[in-house]
């Protein structure tokens, strides 16, 4: 693992190591890649007439060129199928080789390979280059001790990588790789221990970061929460190791119109973009071990994951901070822990929440969709946003059915989809479309109180989530109105850790999410 990675603009500069990238069926060296291959002494184009040569997604081989380069490694990019995923996947193969190489900086081409290849956008794989350089460096060190595997890994980490873009890339890829390192934190901030990252501890990491990267941020504690109205998130925290927060974080948009609304008490006063903010909203759950309605305690083995959705939220706010996109977007973070106590809340307690709905709890461990109730309908009436979309690990059932390569999606309104459905494409963080009626919602309706949290039923537990969380967005936050606002819930408990090594991802967390949201409001229409 690298210390830090810089990405440079190639220009004309070339560096002891060069890399370039081939799709298959590359019969003969692409017109690009020329200069290159006559300054390494034509050893790239002796490469591509052998038959071991395998340009099979993500496979490096490395050449000792005579001349020119100490190294020149191919790339294999497959067979053209997502091209951009193909180049993040490369850019995360050649991290790796350049650290086992020593290497300091590296120049890195693949335009040549790109512009065979009429499907490929050239603007997202630089991006992916970007991302995957900086994706593939990542390892969670932080808790290394004295007789942990990877000593002298972590005295090598002291080096930086440069790595050479070509100029034409080099912005977006540059953009990648800012917008990667705040999947990184999310990918920190996730595997941080739950004795460690409760939720005080992610408060205190927000006010923190807000600082650092100029967003506000209003952290409120469980016992303004209590008197708030929020009696799902302080339930749900009531038999934590700490007490439970809402963390709020706004980042008020780059062009300057001043304020929207007046009035010191109006948190929309200081929006600098004249616009309403697009909402997203993350589920913290610090631990969750289902409370009284307990998980088994195989399942408990990874639910410190259970805080992604908040996590993600958390690193695409930085990223947007970083990047100082135009939209204005607020971001709530809703955060508790799930544990056994004699304060915690049980089955069959009526809670009610901020917009005055109530629940009975038929099951504690169907705690996400309680925290998210209060930060949804707190932010549908305080920011009357444009549109929300929250994300959290909130089924197992979802894993059930799409796996870990793809996100479960629930989206009420068809420009909103489309513009989502276009971002995931982009960034390679995908989402299948998934249904929710009138007879869902019905489903959640109960005897003692308006709803309860899971029903009776376990079948198609992903929709009945979305269909309680459908309770509490509101337009304007008007509850009483039946106009919802455009809203996307965005299920990742499949997508945002996983149990092996992949060829982007390690072990753990994934930091899903992050891309998918800059992308969203980067391209916001
Ligand atoms: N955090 C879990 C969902 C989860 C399960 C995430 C597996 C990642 C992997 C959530 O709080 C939960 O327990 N959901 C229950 C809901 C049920 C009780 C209605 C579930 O999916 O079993
Ligand atoms: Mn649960
Ligand atoms: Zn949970």
């Amino acid at each position: 693992m690298y210390q830090s990675i810089r990405i440079a603009d190639a220009k004309a500069s070339r560096s002891a190591a060069v890399a370039i990238g081939l799709f298959d069926k590359t019969k003969s060296l692409p017109a690009g890649y020329k200069a290159l291959d006559a300054h390494l002494g034509g050893a790239l184009s002796e490469a591509i007439k052998r038959s071991e040569l395998s340009t099979a997604r993500g496979a490096v081989t490395a050449l000792y060129p005579e001349k020119g380069a100490a190294r020149a490694y191919i790339v294999g990019l497959g067979d053209g199928e997502r091209a951009s995923d193909a180049v993040r996947i490369a850019g995360a193969k050649l991290v790796n080789t350049a650290f086992s190489a020593g290497l300091d900086r590296i120049s890195v081409m693949i335009a040549p390979a790109l512009a065979g290849q009429k499907d490929a956008d050239s603007d997202a794989c630089a991006a992916a280059l970007g991302e995957g350089v900086v994706l593939g460096n990542f390892e969670f060190v932080t808790f290394r001790g004295t007789a942990g595997k990877g000593g002298d890994k972590n005295a090598k980490k002291a080096a930086a990588l440069t790595v050479d873009v070509e100029s034409k890339l080099f912005k977006c890829a540059r953009q990648g790789a800012i917008v990667a390192e705040s999947q990184n934190l999310t990918r920190t901030l996730a595997s941080t221990p739950p004795n460690v990252a409760n939720p005080v501890y992610l408060g205190e990491f927000c006010r923190k970061m807000a600082r650092e990267v100029g967003l506000t941020c209003e952290v409120i504690d469980a016992k303004k929460a209590k008197r708030m109205g929020m009696g799902g998130l302080c339930a749900v925290g009531a038999g934590g190791s700490t007490p439970p927060v809402m963390i709020v974080m706004q980042w008020k948009g780059r062009k300057g119109q001043g304020p929207r609304a007046k009035g010191k008490n109006n948190p929309q006063s200081a929006i600098r973009n004249p616009q309403s903010p697009i909402l997203l909203v993350g589920k913290a759950v610090t631990f969750d071990t289902g409370g009284y309605s307990l998980k088994p305690s195989d399942s408990q083995t990874t639910m410190k994951y259970d805080k992604c959705g908040g996590a993600a939220v958390i690193g695409a706010m930085h990223a947007i901070a970083k990047l100082k996109l135009a939209q204005p977007v607020t971001a709530i973070i809703a955060s508790a822990e799930n544990l056994v106590d004699r304060e915690a809340y049980r089955v069959q307690d009526i809670i009610k929440f901020y917009n005055g709905v109530t629940c009975e709890v038929t099951n504690t461990d169907a705690e996400g969709r309680l925290v998210l109730a209060d930060a949804l309908s707190y932010g549908c009436k305080t920011f009357k946003p444009r549109a929300v979309i929250d994300l959290a690990t909130l089924t197992g059932g979802v894993v059930v059915a799409l796996g870990s390569h793809m996100a479960g999606a629930f989206v009420n309104d068809a420009k909103l989809r489309e513009h989502l459905f276009d971002a995931a494409e982009y960034t390679g963080e995908r989402l299948w479309h998934l249904p929710l009626w009138e007879e869902h919602r019905d489903q959640m309706r109960g005897h003692h109180a308006d709803l309860i949290n899971s029903s009776p039923v376990r079948e198609a537990s992903p929709i009945q989530g979305a269909a309680f969380l459908s309770f509490f967005v509101a337009k304007d936050g008007d509850f009483k109105k039946k106009e919802t606002v455009p809203w996307a819930h965005i299920d990742i408990a499949g997508t945002a850790d996983r149990k092996g090594d992949g060829p982007l991802y390690q072990r753990g967390a994934t930091g899903y999410g992050v891309r998918l949201l800059v992308r969203a409001v980067e391209t916001w229409k």
